[in-house]
């Protein structure tokens, strides 16, 4: 059975009655609408997935339901086909050890706003080729070690609006798990304290995002929120008011100058094999004694009081790097982040640059071109979302969601306004909680809010007419 969720008339429907043609002849549960290989059972009250769901599926939306655990036999057969998974907005609390092995292919799976309150060792086993997990809005107190080692294909994680105290630190630190992270969301947290040189090395890959935890405003948390001001990093820009130590700093750091900030990055040559020693930029140490300088390499992060006398790396106590052995790979752009009397001008810089040998290798990325190129990719973004934005509101507008959603909202409960406009459909999305909650989503990129629209809005017809908007 086929159900056109196009009123006629609309630009998709022909499209749709295509689709509708070429569907294989395999029956579709009555609660469930089909289009092609997209499954939606959303909304319907289920409290198990329906029976004769079609296996060649590629997504499948059982959000807005009743689930409340998955089993290891919680479907029928195998989901072979399955590359996105929606169970957002259901009461799943418990996930047993296997629950995904039916659906071993799958690139995205939404969890969000569900109970889950731990996260044990093996409830993702088998999902190597994941590349998006969103846990928005449950319970999430903790994390199994290892639980996310089968997930080394994980680029964006998302776990804001749950009750972590701990940084998941074992996340990183395994002996597998996702080493390709671009994405991580903390935000609405209940971290104390983060691992600043974590944190600081994660974000030469992507964002991660901490804000509104209760973090406490130390010296290590300064000197890497003011190192991310001055590079304008996306995260924190964007939600500044979220995060502590704003304003005038009433916390007892080692008095650190920022005299003479030389306006250009200096650049430090030297042979391979030979020693290199990058004095911090612009800091006079008053007393250094008890400073914490970082640094953040091309590749990763370092501070002056973990120094590792066998590493050819190092912060010596007075903050200089100390690069001994160069190798040509060396060569690129360090920055010195350290808690500072006050936050940077543009025009000041605590970038060095590193050359080795006489190759070119180096980037060439100083202030200015940095904060032209950031100019521009800010304005090509807010343009971008500003298009996608309208294309959103007129398919709205012709687009009729799918059959009745009576049932749908009567649990008010467990979900906050947020979360509700990742999960709900479109017209309530577009009146009043996203708009007013906007920025709060809006570190949700596009592919995961997409998804969970797109499902409830009865096809594929809007994400293909997105993209081409
Ligand atoms: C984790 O495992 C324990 C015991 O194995 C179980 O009681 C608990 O419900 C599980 N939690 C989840 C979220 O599945
Ligand atoms: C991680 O990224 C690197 C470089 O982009 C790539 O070579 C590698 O295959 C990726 N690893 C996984 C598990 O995707
Ligand atoms: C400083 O470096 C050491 C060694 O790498 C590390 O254990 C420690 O957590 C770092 N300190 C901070 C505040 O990140
Ligand atoms: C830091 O210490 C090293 C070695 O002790 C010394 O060579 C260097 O001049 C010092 N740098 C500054 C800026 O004081
Ligand atoms: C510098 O480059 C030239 C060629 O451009 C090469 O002949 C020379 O050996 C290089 N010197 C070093 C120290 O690498």
């Amino acid at each position: 059975m086929c159900v056109s969720a196009v009123p006629v008339g609309a630009p998709a429907a022909p499209l749709l009655f295509l689709l509708c043609l070429l569907l294989p002849a395999a029956s579709c549960p009555s609660s469930c609408l089909c289009a092609s290989d997209i499954i939606s059972c959303s909304g319907r009250g289920l409290s198990s997935p329906p029976a004769g769901l079609p296996s060649y599926a590629s997504r499948l939306d059982l959000g807005h339901n009743a689930l409340r655990g998955l089993s290891a036999s919680w479907l029928p057969e195998p989901f072979r086909r399955l590359a996105s998974l929606v169970l957002c907005k259901n009461a799943i609390s418990q996930i047993q050890a296997g629950a995904f092995a039916l659906t071993p292919h799958l690139l995205s799976l939404d969890l969000s706003s569900n109970h889950l309150t731990f996260l044990n060792t093996s409830v993702f086993a088998g999902l190597t080729e994941l590349e998006e997990l969103l846990l928005i809005g449950n319970r999430i107190a903790g994390i199994g070690p290892g639980s996310f080692s089968d997930l080394i294909g994980l680029r964006r994680l998302y776990l804001s609006s749950n009750r972590l105290t701990d940084f998941p630190i074992e996340i990183y630190e395994g002996p597998s798990g996702p080493r390709n992270l671009t994405h991580l969301d903390l935000s609405f947290n209940r971290l104390s304290t983060v691992p600043v040189q974590t944190v600081m090395s994660l974000s030469l890959r992507g964002g991660v995002y901490l804000q509104e935890n209760p973090l406490l405003c130390d010296c290590a948390l300064l000197a890497l929120l003011q190192y991310w001001m001055w590079k304008q990093y996306r995260p924190l820009v964007d939600f500044r008011e979220g995060y502590p130590c704003r304003g005038a700093d009433s916390f007892n750091c080692t008095h650190v100058g920022v005299s003479d900030m030389p306006l250009h990055v200096q650049t430090y040559h030297a042979d391979p094999g030979g020693r290199i020693r990058v004095p911090c930029p612009g800091l006079t140490l008053l007393d250094w004694v008890e400073s914490l300088v970082f640094w953040v390499t091309p590749k990763t992060a370092l501070n002056s009081s973990g120094s590792d006398p066998t590493s050819r790396l190092a912060v010596l106590p007075n903050g200089t790097l100390e690069i001994r052995g160069a190798l040509p790979g060396d060569s690129g752009t360090y920055g010195c982040a350290v808690a500072r009397e006050r936050y940077l001008k543009p025009g000041e810089t605590l970038e060095a640059r590193v050359l080795v040998g006489n190759s070119s290798t180096s980037s060439t990325t100083g202030p200015a071109r940095r904060s032209s190129t950031e100019h521009f990719n800010t304005a090509f973004t807010t343009l971008a979302s500003c298009v996608v934005s309208i294309a959103l509101v007129l398919l709205y507008l012709y687009l009729t969601p799918c059959r009745g959603r009576e049932g749908r909202s009567k649990d008010g409960t467990g979900c906050s306004g947020r979360v509700m406009a990742l999960c709900s459909d479109p017209r309530e999305v577009e009146s009043g909680q996203r708009r007013s909650n906007g920025k709060r989503v809006a570190f949700l990129e596009p592919p995961a809010e997409e998804l969970c629209r797109t499902m409830n809005s009865g096809g594929g017809i809007l994400r293909s007419e997105t993209r081409t908007a």
